[in-house]
């Protein structure tokens, strides 16, 4: 995964992609990250990055101009280093108004063979030619707001190198995890057996593991029911999978008065 980070704050994105799960990818050679500041490309005396809004009302907006140069000198740089043909780029705008980031995403800019450009925006928001005419996608994290996309452009790079092959070990492979098959993950437990008076469950002291599988699925499907409904609702389950859900819902009602 070749990425470019187009941003005003550098150093925002620095400091999460140097760290952790992505310092390795990186070392790996999995992920590359770039950073341009964007300041760079402001040409008068101050470094400018904004201006008043056409027609009035509270806010700055970033100027195009930085934003495109930036893009071209990205563009150019990497024709020079690939040489043609490989300046193909994929240019995500993180921003409010984007479609919402996934897993399903993550999965798609895990396999992207074009350098992924990150725009992140800034103050109230990024004059509407960039989004126009060099933006692929726009993208958010969530139904809130950010002062900037930085620290978005993390998250989206972090979730997505984590499923590159390679990067994790196996034994934390991302197959695994919440998301992957479409379900929440199961609970985990480690030693002690008993702490403060609450044991593991018995299965998975067993050692049976086809008995281990199945508690893990039926927890990770009762925890989808209960914490996250509207997932499963998009899944069609196995056979053996609606046999656990009834078994769950059974149990659930056991308790119940009435
Ligand atoms: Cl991608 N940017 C900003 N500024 N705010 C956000 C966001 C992005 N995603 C959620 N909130």
């Amino acid at each position: 995964m070749n990425c470019e980070v187009l941003t005003l704050f550098p150093g925002i994105v620095e400091a999460a992609v140097n760290d952790s799960i992505m310092k390795r990818a990186a070392d790996k050679g999995l992920l590359n990250v770039r950073l341009t500041d964007l300041r760079d490309f402001a040409h008068d005396k101050h470094h400018t990055a904004d201006d008043y809004p056409f027609g009035g009302g509270a806010g700055m907006v970033m100027k195009p101009g930085l934003v495109f140069d930036a893009v071209d000198a990205v563009r150019a740089r990497i024709l020079e280093e690939d040489g043609e043909g490989a300046e193909k780029l994929r240019v995500i705008l993180t921003s409010p108004q984007g479609r919402v980031f996934d897993h399903g995403l993550a999965l798609e800019l895990s396999k992207e063979t074009r350098r992924i450009v990150f725009i992140c925006g800034r103050y109230e928001g990024v004059d509407e030619r960039v989004r126009l005419t060099l933006v692929d996608d726009e993208v958010s994290i969530g139904d809130f707001v950010l002062s900037g996309g930085e620290l978005a452009a993390a998250v989206i790079i972090e979730a997505s190198a984590r499923l590159i092959p390679g990067v994790l070990g196996d034994d934390e492979s991302a197959e695994k995890d919440s998301f992957y098959d479409g379900l929440l993950d199961y609970p985990h437990y480690t030693r002690p057996a008993i702490y403060r008076g609450l044991a593991v469950p018995d299965v998975l002291l067993s050692g049976n593991h086809a008995l281990i599988n199945r508690w893990r699925r039926k927890e990770a499907l009762r925890a989808t029911l209960k914490k996250r409904p509207d997932l499963l609702e998009r899944l069609t389950l196995s056979a053996d999978d609606q046999r656990l859900l009834e078994e769950i819902k059974a149990e659930d009602n056991e308790g119940m008065p009435g």
